[in-house]
């Protein structure tokens, strides 16, 4: 997979980019992730990127060259993206969509800033827009990475266990169940016997009844109700 993150603040998520899963995956090759600022594509000796919005109103709008220059840029150079936008109007984003991703050879991010896009750059590019939640953040880089950690993710081969990737939270219909491990008690606090039981059927027994009753439990409904069956 190829990223490309069109971004003012690329020396901000850089480091994060270059550490743990994302890191390893390009390690491996499986996923190059490119920054790109798009200062660098403004017009002007002050390389401005952003101006107080038509019709009056607070703060200020990202204009539409240097974005428009900068996507035009990298498709020309690398051929077509998928293209996602980051903003609170896109659709919130979940585990179904990152593993779709997680299929997309090309995925190109914007990062907005300030007060948001001068609308002409929705209109002129095919984006999905993607919103991380109901909520407004300064900027659009963490959505960008949180979207390319979900999906870099699921890319065959990233996870050191394949297994991981599937029996967990959102994969299926239940949340992950609890965890553990050494030591088997800790400042009084002691893990489940079960578990240390060496009855297989019976520790899967209870992490299936454990998962379903965190999972009730999300989804405001009677936990008692997710065991009745057990
Ligand atoms: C301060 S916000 C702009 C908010 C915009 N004026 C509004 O009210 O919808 C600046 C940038 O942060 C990013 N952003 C803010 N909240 C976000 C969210 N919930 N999900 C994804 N990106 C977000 C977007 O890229 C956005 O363009």
């Amino acid at each position: 997979m190829h990223c490309v993150i069109l971004t003012l603040f690329p020396e901000a998520i850089r480091p994060y980019l270059d550490e743990s899963i994302l890191g390893i995956a390009q390690a491996q090759g499986k996923l190059r992730v490119d920054t790109v600022d798009f200062r660098n594509y403004a017009c002007d000796p002050h390389r401005t990127v952003d101006d107080r919005p038509f019709g009056g109103g607070p703060g200020m709008v990202l204009k539409p060259e240097p974005i428009f220059e900068a996507v035009q840029d990298v498709e020309r150079t690398h051929g077509e993206f998928h293209k996602i936008l980051l903003c609170p109007r896109g659709r919130t984003f979940d585990q179904r969509r990152a593993r779709e991703l997680s299929h997309c050879e090309r995925l190109l991010f914007l990062c907005g800033r300030y007060e948001g896009y001068d609308e002409r750059i929705r209109e002129n590019h095919t984006w999905e827009e993607i919103s991380l939640g109901d909520f407004v953040l300064a900027g659009g880089e963490l959505g960008a990475l949180v979207v390319l950690e979900a999906a870099a993710r699921l890319i065959p081969g990233v996870l050191g266990c394949a297994d991981s990737a599937v029996l967990e939270s959102f994969e299926g219909e239940l949340l992950d169940y609890p965890q553990y491990t050494r030591p088997r008690e800790y400042r009084g606090m002691a893990v489940p016997d079960i578990l240390l039981s060496g009855d297989h059927a019976a520790v899967a027994r209870w992490r299936e009844q454990q998962a379903r009753v965190l999972t009730a439990k999300k989804l405001g409904a009677d936990p008692t109700e997710a065991t009745r069956h057990d």
